[in-house]
């Protein structure tokens, strides 16, 4: 049986690419060594992490004055690691809310300085994105910080916030830990790009941060070492040993989406993916309900609730023997929640949509 692994994260991984490494595992280009166990300062290591990044960089076309760097700590390490590195002297940030990450980001930030929520989807349980043109922003605030999408809640940013990309302007970071790479973007709009790897980049440990390089080098006083973007930056992401291994996956990772038409493409499958669940949904007679507004659903993470809850076990346990696994809702939210990563590929999709139907001709 074919298995189709919905997790949000760490999340499933392209087959060709686990194929790959488990041929490479004990021995790396004919180097006798497992890339586990190479020097980071080695010529084989410092090649593929080179590759890696130029790749990176190929796929989202990250301008030259853009750092590339390779760290750990997850998103929630960048929840610090921004405020320390972009207050840069001001007393306060924007922050958008829209949902549970969001939440999380604005709580780390109030530790180091002001926060302003500008916007906030609180009035209906985060199921919309607020419209630009209601936001309250400050032309002061040291940069503004929004989530392009809400892994729990399901809501994605079909827009980016126009905000004037100019130093001296406000810079808008985003936390695309679950949506980098998943369309395109215009990098060049934004001050800093973070994301935890584990969703649509490589397994957990590795965390991408894009950052614009005149925003980098002006931490608060008394930052540690390791918290400070010009330090990783000035030693291409070596200043210590960096997650060797989740670099030569996410390194993989990059040149499996080349191969198969790069960003554009993985775009056009995920908006085909998503419309497969979302008609699924809508289709059902209320048998299933997604809570997000039709706008504003993310096409990475799908949540929807069944009509009676008392018969979620059995949706999960039959969806279970079928090989759709890891559907439970996050426990926040309870339902369900299916996450269609880039990896996901169209034929679980189908598997998954085509289970929903039958289970709700079944039951409703
Ligand atoms: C949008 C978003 N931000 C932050 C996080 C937290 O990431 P980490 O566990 O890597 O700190 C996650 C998920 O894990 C996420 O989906």
């Amino acid at each position: 049986m074919t298995i189709y692994n919905f997790s949000a994260g760490p999340a499933v991984l392209p087959r060709e690419v686990l194929q790959q490494a488990r041929e490479e595992l004990l021995d790396w280009h004919g180097s006798g060594m497992s890339v586990m166990e190479m020097s980071h300062r080695g010529k084989e290591f410092t090649g593929i992490a080179t590759v890696a990044e130029a790749d990176l960089r190929e796929l989202m076309g990250i301008p030259s004055n853009y750092k590339v760097l390779f760290l750990q700590g997850g998103a929630h390490l960048q929840f610090a690691m921004i405020p320390l590195n972009l207050l840069r002297g001001k007393p306060s940030a924007d922050y958008v809310n829209t949902g549970e990450w969001s939440k999380k980001a604005i709580g780390e930030a109030k530790k180091f300085g002001g926060v302003n929520v500008v916007a906030t989807g609180a009035d209906r349980n985060f199921s919309y994105v607020p419209a630009f043109e209601t936001w309250q922003c400050n032309k002061d605030a040291a940069y503004l910080h929004y989530t392009p999408n809400e892994t729990i809640g399901g809501v994605e940013f079909n827009w980016v916030p126009l905000l004037d990309n100019m130093p001296g302007a406000v810079p808008l970071v985003a936390d695309m830990s679950s949506n980098i790479l998943s369309r395109r973007i215009d990098v060049s709009k934004f001050g800093l790009i973070y994301a935890g790897a584990q969703k649509n980049i490589g397994p957990a440990g590795l965390t991408v941060v894009i950052v614009r390089d005149d925003l980098i080098g002006h931490v608060l006083p008394g930052t540690p070492t390791m918290l400070d973007y010009k330090i990783h930056a000035d030693n291409d992401s070596m200043y210590n040993t960096p997650p060797t291994y989740g670099i030569y996956i996410a390194g993989l990772v990059f040149q499996w989406l080349k191969r198969n038409g790069g960003v554009a493409q993985a775009e056009q499958t995920n908006i085909a993916k998503a419309r497969l669940l979302y008609d699924a949904i809508d289709s059902s007679s209320g048998f299933y309900n997604c809570p997000v507004d039709k706008s504003d659903r993310s096409r990475m993470n799908v949540p929807f609730t069944l009509k009676d809850a008392a018969l979620d076990e059995s949706f999960l346990q039959q969806a279970d023997a079928r090989g759709l696994l890891q559907l439970k809702g996050h426990r926040s939210v309870g339902g369900m929640r299916a996450s269609i990563y880039n990896a996901m590929p169209l034929a679980g999709v189908q598997a998954l949509a085509g289970f929903m139907n039958e289970f709700a001709r079944q039951h409703g």
